[in-house]
């Protein structure tokens, strides 16, 4: 009975969220046949349950009738002289007796019917989960002064048995630098970014700050680490909670961050329906645009302030020139921040110290982007080549605007 309840519960709640797309495609109908199949399988065995439940309580009724009737003309005929008292008291009791049966058998059945919450508690708790975090995980209380990062040998797959997603990847990024990094889609950019934080099972080591993150607890490695992911989430409630959930900053910070993010090139100051830090969000960010949605991501991880910034395309759905006012912000304004940017436009980290380009989970090339780009078979340059603003990425590779007709 358990088993058929939640596939009803499941279809309604889907429904209910899903409610305008069905009307609007006029699905009404299917849904309500699928609901009704649902809730006939609940109902059979429902019926049976209760059908049961009926059955019994008449057997029991009855052969506790049979015991009680049978006690009593035991006491009456069966032995001489009795008290009144005592034979009332003891029929009492016997009649209490049978009933009790019945209540035992319907309480252990509900016991039954409830264990199964149990045993999901149960399969939960044996899913595999993160170490937990020990005394000798703390790090020490400067850690990290900088945002120095190693990686040596890093391999990572997403299940013990699946494929290699990264292969032996080796480099340094010094501290305040900005890497891009770049790569075809499904090369291991997102998958790089996660085993940094150790999401993912990894081999090799990653040092930050010198110390490997593999010794440390997760939630001091994550909580010094800012990633803002593909696709980035936002809890309701209002824009201030979402910037600063613990309230440790005051307002001015944040309309800092706001600025540095870029918020404020999208919008006028006048605007009925501009941002501010008391609008309201709606769950996962449902009432805003992706790209006010990355900014506000951006935002919150600039009020953060770790050392180590990690964007994975955190800036994709924001229009180019807003795209440049946020990139030169975070350039200018996090100076000793290390900033690893995954970005397919590759305007946005054309400009970076140093470029990663990686290729089906390998390494392929690394260096800084005028560097790369003199590599006439290098894949940088065959991406940039084939880009539709090859000269304007080559200038700004140069650090120098490229003269109208000047060869490269
Ligand atoms: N959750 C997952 N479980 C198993 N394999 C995954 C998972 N996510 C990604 N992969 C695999 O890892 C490889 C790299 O994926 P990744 O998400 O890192 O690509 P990406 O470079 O970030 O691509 P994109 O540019 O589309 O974001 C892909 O081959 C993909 O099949
Ligand atoms: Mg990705």
């Amino acid at each position: 009975m358990s088993n058929a309840r939640a596939p009803v519960l499941g279809h309604f709640g889907a429904a209910i969220a899903g409610l305008t797309s069905i009307r609007a495609y006029g699905a009404e109908d299917a849904f309500k046949e699928e609901s009704l199949n649902r809730i006939d399988r609940y109902t059979k065995s429902a019926r049976m349950f209760y059908n049961l439940n009926r059955w019994i309580c008449i057997r029991i009724d009855l052969i506790g009738a049979a015991f009680s009737a049978g006690l009593a003309a035991y006491l009456v005929y069966g032995r001489g002289i009795q008290e009144a008292s005592n034979i009332g008291f003891s029929l009492n009791m016997a009649v209490g007796f049978s009933s009790m049966i019945l209540w035992w058998v319907r309480v252990l059945n509900e016991v039954e019917v409830s264990g199964n919450s149990l045993e999901r508690i149960d399969s939960y708790i044996k899913i595999e989960q993160e170490p937990k975090p020990t005394e000798g995980g703390q790090p020490p209380a400067y850690w990290p002064a900088s945002g120095d990062l190693r990686v040596e040998n890093l391999s990572a797959r997403y299940s013990t048995d699946g494929p290699k997603v990264l292969q032996d990847l080796s480099f340094q990024i010094k501290s305040g630098e900005r890497v891009g990094i770049v790569g075809r889609t499904g090369s291991g950019k997102s998958s790089l970014t996660l085993s940094l934080l150790r999401c993912i099972s990894t081999e090799g080591s990653v040092y930050y700050d010198g110390i490997p993150t593999s010794a440390i607890n997760l939630d001091a490695l994550r909580s010094n680490v800012t990633i803002i992911p593909q696709i980035p989430e936002l809890l309701s409630g209002t824009l201030r909670q979402n910037l600063d959930p613990f309230d440790q900053h005051d307002d001015a910070v944040l309309y800092d961050a706001l600025r540095s993010a870029g918020l404020f090139s999208v919008q006028d100051e006048f605007e009925e329906a501009r941002l501010t830090l008391d609008s309201a969000i709606a769950s996962g960010g449902g009432n805003l645009s992706v790209g006010q949605r990355q900014i506000l991501a951006l935002a919150r991880a600039i009020v953060r302030g770790s050392k180590l910034l990690i964007l994975d395309e955190a800036t994709s759905a924001i229009d180019y020139k807003t795209d440049s006012a946020i990139q030169s912000s975070l350039r200018n304004e996090l100076h000793n921040v290390t900033q690893i940017i995954v970005a397919h436009r590759l305007q946005t980290i054309i400009d970076a110290d140093k470029i990663i380009v990686l290729d089906a989970g390998k390494l392929v090339e690394f260096g800084s982007p005028w560097e790369l780009l003199q590599n006439e078979k290098g894949m940088l340059r065959a991406l940039v080549d084939e880009s539709g603003d090859k000269d304007a990425l080559y200038a700004a590779a140069h650090g120098k605007p490229v003269a109208e007709g000047e060869s490269l």
